[in-house]
């Protein structure tokens, strides 16, 4: 991927609303499981994608409306736009030219550091690149595992710049929707989704398909049953198997015969056929059930 089509995809993906003059990270709520790895390039400049408010600015959402009660609630620190990726996601870093002269570089930190800026001298294990980043970087995909990752700027003058916002959340999750390797996602029966707050992604089957990979065809709501008989799916591998419950004079699998033995003028409008000794069906004429 070159660097151009790569910055092309930042502006598609880092759509940025702005809501009196406060930046409003745009995102959905529910994202589908994509197919093929996509790159993401942060703009690290405190000019653009900076948010504060937890709720209504970083994740855009309403306050009111979330259930949610995590001790992040009322964090209100300016930070880039966190990110939600797919385990293979690329990150490209793409440095301000005007910082580049002060030598930057990220940091690996806990959620402490992210939220207080670090302050303490850092080892070499904990820098995001080798050398002071100019440009276009990416991050290696080391710090790309599954789970939450907190980036913060490193500067050689102090917390300041991220104390401005150049911090980051970045968030990876894997997705558990395919029985095997390379079956298709959710048996072709229903969609990969992660809402914001789930740490993978899982199946939400179609109707009349459920299991975790959606493998499990609900045979019931075909309503083989009749005569107003209960279905029941017998919990079998192929899913495809029932038992009717048939109410007392119905007899038979889909509970169609009747409990009796052929009498003259039994089916009103067809011909009656003895099925077993104990049961009968109605072959009904054209028209009548
Ligand atoms: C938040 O609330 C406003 C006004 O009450 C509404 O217009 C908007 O659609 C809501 N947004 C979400 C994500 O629910
Ligand atoms: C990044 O920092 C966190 C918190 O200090 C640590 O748990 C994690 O192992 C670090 N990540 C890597 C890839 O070293
Ligand atoms: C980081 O993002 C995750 C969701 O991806 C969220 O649950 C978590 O609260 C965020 N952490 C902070 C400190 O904002
Ligand atoms: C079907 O079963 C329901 C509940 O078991 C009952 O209320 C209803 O009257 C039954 N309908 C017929 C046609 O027997
Ligand atoms: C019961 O219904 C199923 C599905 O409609 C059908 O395949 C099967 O042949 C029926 N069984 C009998 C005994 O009629
Ligand atoms: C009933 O039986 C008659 C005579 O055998 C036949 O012509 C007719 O098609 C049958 N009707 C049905 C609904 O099976």
């Amino acid at each position: 991927m070159s660097t151009k089509s790569a910055v092309h995809t930042l502006v598609c993906f880092l759509q940025l609303c702005v809501v009196n003059g406060q930046t409003t990270c745009e995102r959905q709520m529910t994202a589908e499981w994509r197919l093929q790895p996509k790159p993401s390039v942060v703009k690290w400049t405190p000019r653009e994608n900076i948010c504060s408010d937890f709720y209504t600015e970083c994740w855009n959402m309403n306050k009111s409306i979330t259930g949610e009660t995590s001790e992040e609630q009322n964090l209100s620190i300016p930070q880039i736009c966190p990110l939600q990726l797919q385990l293979g996601d690329t990150l490209f870093i793409s440095s301000e030219p005007s910082f580049q002269s002060y030598g930057m570089n990220l940091v690996n930190v806990s959620k402490e550091e992210f939220i207080n800026c670090p302050k303490a001298a850092f080892l070499q294990e904990q820098l995001i690149f080798v050398c002071q980043i100019k440009g276009l970087h990416q991050v290696d995909p080391n710090w790309l595992g599954v789970g939450t990752h907190y980036f913060a700027e490193l500067h050689k003058r102090g917390p300041l710049l991220c104390t401005m916002g150049l911090r980051l959340n970045v968030t990876v999750k894997q997705q558990f929707c395919q029985q095997a390797p390379n079956a298709p996602l959710c048996s072709g029966h229903g969609k990969c989704l992660s809402h914001v707050w789930e740490k993978a992604y899982h199946c939400h089957c179609f109707s009349q398909y459920s299991g975790r990979f959606c493998q499990k065809f609900d045979v019931c709501s075909t309503k083989p049953c009749h005569n107003n008989a209960s279905c029941t799916q017998k919990s079998q591998l192929s899913g495809d198997s029932y038992e009717c419950t048939c109410p007392p004079q119905f007899s038979g699998e889909n509970c169609t015969e009747i409990v009796g033995q052929c009498q003259p003028r039994t089916c009103f409008n067809g011909n009656c056929s003895n099925v077993t000794p104990n049961t009968f069906l109605c072959e009904c004429d054209k028209g009548f059930t």
